[in-house]
């Protein structure tokens, strides 16, 4: 059966690589990409949901959701990782569409009722449209299908601090909000993501056999993939956001971890994600009577590329 989801999203070079995935991917039905801020400004979000939402076969709404995080500052763009203008300054011309009225928040929150029981939400940047979500509408929780999100790190390092991953920190109260839910909630956090990595290789092809989607993937790829190369030395760009997408297409790609989820929300910690194995019991008090979560903490990582880039080739017909 088709999944209806909702893409939550800051695009963003690899979010544009996890929506293009999700157009061409027959099991998901995307109902409307929602907008937040994180790798850009909400406003240059919204912008760029509303040109990868024509590189679709069917209409796909666009929702522009929270410019700021519920408590903390907001952070700065990482314009060094994905561009002042979240696709590799790549210049790409403006879309003629225009986002709906409605706040992304009221979408979601909408959607979910009125669907209940087959809502996925699916979370690339921070976490802020669904804290306010939940803030605003309790039920939600009960009604989802499911919610998959990309952000954190169990057992490995942080990407923008030694423990934090950058969708949690960008927005750590709405991160604890989210994670401790009574909703079914799955993490695919670096554990996974920083895998699989991308090449230019692989973009190169993608676009010769699918230039029309191809172009602005090949295009924004090859400036977030220097990116890994200069600070990182690896010959790829990792594949985070895709990942949330190949989890909803064939959950069997990864292995899974069940316990609650919390998130550090100041200090030198910020933005940590912090797992609890299932049933496990400690002197000291915070996972206690919190809902258990699933984890991503292992991936076929060949099967993950392979997924990616064979759907990224072979874009459904536009008839
Ligand atoms: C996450 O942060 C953003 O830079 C990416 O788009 C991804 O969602 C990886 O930490
Ligand atoms: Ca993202």
């Amino acid at each position: 059966m088709t999944k209806k989801i909702i893409i939550d999203t800051d695009p963003g070079v690899d979010d544009a690589l996890a929506i293009m995935l999700a157009f061409n991917s027959p099991e998901l039905n995307v109902i409307g990409l929602t907008t937040v801020f994180g790798n850009v400004a909400v406003e240059r979000s919204t912008a760029n949901a509303l040109i990868l939402s024509e590189f679709a076969s069917y209409p796909v709404p666009v929702y522009q959701g929270q410019g700021t995080p519920m408590q903390r500052d907001t952070p700065n763009y990482p314009d060094f990782v994905h561009g002042a203008d979240g696709f590799g300054n790549i210049d790409w011309p403006a879309s003629d569409k225009q986002a709906e009225s409605q706040n992304a928040v009221d979408f979601i929150i909408q959607q979910v009722r009125a669907n209940p029981g087959q809502i996925s939400l699916v979370a690339l940047g921070p976490l802020t449209n669904l804290g306010k979500a939940l803030e605003q509408a309790p039920d939600i929780a009960g009604l989802v299908e499911e919610v998959v999100i990309m952000g954190g790190a169990v057992h490995t390092s942080g990407n923008v601090s030694p423990v934090a991953e950058a969708n949690i920190i960008g927005d750590p109260h709405a991160a604890d909000k989210v994670m401790t839910a009574r909703w079914p909630l799955v993490m695919v956090g670096l554990d996974v993501t920083s895998q699989v990595l991308l090449s230019k290789e692989h973009t190169a092809a993608i676009a010769e056999a699918n230039p029309r989607q191809g172009e602005l993937l090949y295009r924004a790829c090859d400036f977030y993939i220097d990116y890994y190369r200069d600070e990182l030395g690896i010959p790829g760009c990792m594949v985070h956001d895709p990942s949330t997408i190949a989890y909803l297409i064939d959950s069997s790609l990864f292995e899974i971890l069940s316990g609650p989820i919390r998130v550090a929300t100041d200090g030198l910690a910020m933005g940590q994600t912090i797992f609890a194995p299932a049933g496990r019991r400690y002197p000291y008090p915070g996972w206690e009577n919190k809902p258990n979560q699933q984890v991503c903490f292992k991936v076929d990582k060949q099967r993950v590329l392979d997924l990616l880039i064979d759907r990224l080739s072979h874009p459904p017909s536009l008839d």
